[in-house]
């Protein structure tokens, strides 16, 4: 990936880069039943709303998978991955691929992101990020994105959103043995990761972000999440994907 490093950071070798990067997909598969339908789900609203977008943020994009996706299928666009985490950051930074992609450290918990952004993109997207944050912090950010979005601009936003109304039909959809075992896995490629050398150094500093702000674990249901878009300005929110306990809203500025 040709990265445009948004603030100078970790390089790394590209070999590793790649490797860590596709084993990281297949991490995310695991928690997320149905990645790959969300993703073209994604890609379609975004092109329904106004084919193709040219200027594309992922929030929380980790290693920028998603976001060199999204770059080889308009290859036009200016597509950015912002993140906070210093190691997923050099894996984004040092992807092997001709894919350009931007990437921004930035911390999605004060506005202050918006800044080092910029603004007028065209699509916003975010994926099992938002439950780092608290629910003040997520009303905050939708109130951010609608800022930094074009008008007519679209932010799709995917989480886990159990809806308490099905909850037994999500549970038989997405049972909980899939979530030990995606934990197991998350957790077996952090101590694999941290066992490498070039890599390790940034590990550590992962560590201490983190340590001042665990992930809150905070979950809601779609309608929480339809209400906090309403009301930080989204003119037209709906539901366009559900897969177990996971869910997928789109948003129109
Ligand atoms: C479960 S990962 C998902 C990553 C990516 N969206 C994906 O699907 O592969 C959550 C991401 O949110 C990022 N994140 C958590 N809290 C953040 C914050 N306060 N600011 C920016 N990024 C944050 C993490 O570093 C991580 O990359």
């Amino acid at each position: 990936m040709a990265s445009m490093s948004g603030a100078p950071g970790a390089v790394l070798d590209p070999a590793h880069a790649g490797r860590w990067r596709a084993t990281w997909a297949q991490v995310m598969a695991g928690f997320v039943p149905g990645l790959s339908t969300l993703e073209e789900t994604m890609c379609r609203a975004a092109e329904a709303a106004g084919s193709p977008p040219g200027k594309v943020l992922d929030l929380g994009g980790g290693p920028g998978v998603l976001a060199e996706r999204m770059a080889r299928r308009w290859p036009a666009a200016e597509v950015s991955v912002m993140d906070i985490d210093p190691v997923l950051l050099a894996l984004a930074r040092s992807a092997p691929s001709d894919a350009a992609v931007r990437t921004i450290e930035a911390d999605l918990s004060s506005s202050a992101w918006v800044g080092r952004a910029g603004a007028d993109f065209d699509v916003i997207v975010t994926v099992m990020t938002l439950h780092y944050l608290h629910a003040a912090q997520v009303q905050a950010l939708y109130a951010d994105i609608r800022r930094a979005l074009t008008p007519g601009g679209l932010l799709i936003v995917a989480d886990l959103m159990p809806d308490d109304g099905i909850a037994s039909l999500m549970a038989a959809l997405d049972p909980a043995e899939g979530a030990a075992a995606a934990d197991l896995a998350w957790a077996q490629w952090w101590s694999d990761v941290a066992d490498i050398a070039e890599i390790a150094p940034l590990v550590a500093e992962r560590a201490a972000v983190f340590g001042q702000r665990p992930p809150a674990e905070f979950t809601a249901p779609v309608s929480w999440h339809a209400a906090a878009l309403g009301a930080a300005g989204f003119e037209r929110v709906g539901l366009v994907w559900r897969c177990g306990r996971h869910a997928a809203l789109a948003a129109l500025v």
